[in-house]
């Protein structure tokens, strides 16, 4: 199959309220799908919905957890494996969100999580992004030191089959202090690339998918992919409506 040139990711997060309602959100993003779209669309639903969720299976839609551990197994209550997320139906798995990294997780945990999802072919979308914004932008020194410890040491070749997601904090529907511009996610897209040319080189950064996320809405999802150097989207409370995630799924360019 041709692959697609476009990604749109939902992250549903603690959504929607019970699994009926779940059930009827995906079949309503289903229903309004275009065969042969160039769209890749892939749900994250909360991990406790996806064995269910992913029984039917369909050519049209991808499934992705929230979180895992790095390990196997063991005492960690609460915690699901990448195995299991694999057993779950699932093939993405959302990495390093700044709701997890809020909650203690460290880059370092991230970059464990990463190995952990790719050794199980799990396709990781990691999130990346600076809390605030100072007027000395002493955030890129905080950025860069994220970019470098979440992504250290990664075999070369599997380099390619990592999503990233530019997400800044500030920008995010719930915490959101303004949307950032299309311009903002070009500026910081081409400092994360350096930073991982500078670790990989140039030629593996090339062949990694670059996604925007962080209040995207069916007004501004075209502008990002045409204007702000990602290939892709990541969306959060526009994704909880299938009409509205549609819009921003079809909004997409058709070549
Ligand atoms: P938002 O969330 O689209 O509601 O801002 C995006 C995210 O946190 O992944």
């Amino acid at each position: 199959m041709q692959k697609k040139k476009y990604t749109v990711v939902a992250n549903w997060k603690m959504n929607p309220e019970t699994l009926s309602k779940a059930q009827e959100l995906s079949k309503g993003v289903e229903k309004g799908l275009k065969k042969n779209s160039n769209t890749k669309v892939i749900l994250c639903a909360p991990s406790v919905f996806l064995p269910i969720l992913t029984v039917k299976k369909s050519k049209m839609i991808s499934w992705g957890a929230q979180n895992m551990h790095w390990e196997k197994q063991g005492p960690y209550t609460g915690e699901i494996s990448s195995k299991m997320v694999v057993g779950s139906g699932a093939t993405y798995v959302i990495l390093g969100h700044s709701e997890r990294r809020a909650l203690s997780e460290t880059s370092d945990m991230v970059n464990k999580k990463i190995l952990a999802a790719l050794k199980s072919g799990l396709t990781p979308i990691v999130c990346i992004g600076e809390r605030e914004r100072d007027p000395q932008s002493n955030y890129l020194t905080t950025l860069k030191q994220q970019v470098i410890e979440t992504f250290q040491k990664l075999p070369k070749a599997s380099l390619k089959k990592i999503i990233v997601t530019y997400e800044p904090v500030w920008a995010i529907s719930s915490h959101q202090v303004r949307p950032a511009t299309p311009e903002e996610s070009t500026e910081m897209v081409i400092f994360i690339k350096k930073i991982l040319a500078d670790m990989y080189g140039q030629q593996i950064v090339a062949g990694i998918n670059f996604l925007y996320g962080g209040s995207v809405n069916p007004e501004d999802a075209l502008s990002f992919i045409v204007h702000g150097n990602v290939s892709g989207l990541l969306v959060g409370h526009a994704s909880l409506k299938a009409k509205t995630f549609l819009q921003i799924i079809n909004s997409m360019p058709q070549n």
